[in-house]
């Protein structure tokens, strides 16, 4: 029987498409500049955004921490959601690895951070204080269910952040996502902000890789900052071949996986023993009520005893994701496994 593996995008395979292209590509020395598939992926995606220019790195975590680098000089401050993926889950890199200092401010439950919070977040002009050079925003965000950040929420933030000489950084790991939920284009998501990541390994399906656009100038930072990390990564063409099929065919089907994704939370809703959040892209998040008697670990170890794989996020949260694997027949019977399962307890 099929696994419904719906624990993360992150577990999507490449597709017979970028089989082939990663097959075909022609490659050369990336760190001099010679790998065509390389140098053709870093137009198209600087092209996508609406920036000038572009770099492919190995992983969201390693894009963020590459522009944060870029930004930001040791002692300096960043402003950043508590919620974070880069504050919570990137293991602290921009501190221990750049001497840069988080200011974590609280994630309003849309992902937003409150205008009058950023503001009152940068540092005056003393010596007492670390220089806040950054603003980061993350759209989708994950943490927050998902949930897409306006084209008009991002130019507020940009416009607080430009006015007191700060750069923004969008965390846009699913900005694709966040595009087809709010019906815009990504160039509209990403014009306000100085730099942007987004993952190509996520729901677009490809093997390994994300990339930072910016300013060229920024770029050329960034890739000195790519290299010190050790992520000079020569033939890298190969898995840029996948990232073209990924941006030029995947982005075009992620509508599917929200269509699913509100699917299944509202099958889920229906189940007696769960509460499910508001879903605006491929990401659901629900909890069990008090009067379940199991934790979610548990409900998470009888799923998989039923070949359905969802992420308990703690004693009572769960996050389960769509994507390209799943169809939906496996949204019917990951229903009707946890129907079974609830029904048990
Ligand atoms: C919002 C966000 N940013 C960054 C990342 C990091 O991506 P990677 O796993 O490729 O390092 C993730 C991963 O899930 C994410 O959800």
């Amino acid at each position: 029987m099929k696994i419904v593996d719906l624990r993360s995008d992150t577990i999507t395979q490449p597709t017979p498409a970028m089989r082939a292209a990663m097959a075909q590509a022609q490659v050369g020395d990336d760190v001099y500049g010679e790998d065509p598939t390389i140098n053709r992926l870093e137009t198209m995606s600087a092209e996508r955004l609406g920036m000038e220019a572009a770099l492919f790195v190995a992983s969201g975590t390693q894009g963020n921490l590459v522009a944060l680098l870029a930004h930001c000089g040791r002692g300096e401050q960043v402003l950043l959601g508590d919620q974070s993926h880069t504050y919570l889950f990137e293991q602290g890199g921009i501190a221990a690895l750049g001497g840069i200092m988080p200011h974590p401010l609280p994630n309003q439950p849309d992902g937003t951070l409150r205008l009058a919070d950023i503001e009152a977040a940068i540092s005056p002009d003393d010596q007492h204080f670390p220089r806040t050079r950054l603003l980061c925003l993350e759209n989708t965000h994950n943490l927050c269910h998902g949930t897409p950040l306006t084209v008009e929420y991002t130019a507020q933030a940009a416009a607080v952040a430009h006015a007191q000489g700060l750069k923004l950084h969008l965390d846009g790991a699913r900005i694709f996502n966040a595009a087809v939920s709010l019906r815009v284009a990504a160039s509209e998501l990403a014009a306000p902000v100085d730099s942007v990541t987004f993952c190509l390994s996520k729901g677009l399906c490809a093997p390994v890789g994300s990339v930072l656009c910016g300013s060229a100038a920024f770029i050329e930072e960034a890739r000195r900052a790519r290299k010190l990390l050790g992520g000079g990564m020569r033939q890298a063409g190969f898995l840029a071949a996948a990232g073209i099929v990924a941006l030029e065919e995947m982005t075009k089907r992620l509508s599917e996986d929200h269509r699913r994704a509100k699917e299944l939370a509202a099958g889920l809703a229906a189940i007696p023993g769960l509460e499910v959040s508001p879903v605006s892209s491929n990401l659901v998040y629900f909890r069990l009520t008090d009067e379940v008697s199991v934790d979610a670990p548990e409900v998470e170890r009888r799923l998989k005893a039923k070949q359905v794989l969802i992420l308990a996020r703690s004693a009572r949260h769960f996050r389960a994701v769509t994507h390209c694997w799943i169809q939906d027949e496996d949204v019917t019977r990951t229903l009707a496994v946890m129907e079974q399962v609830l029904g048990s307890c």
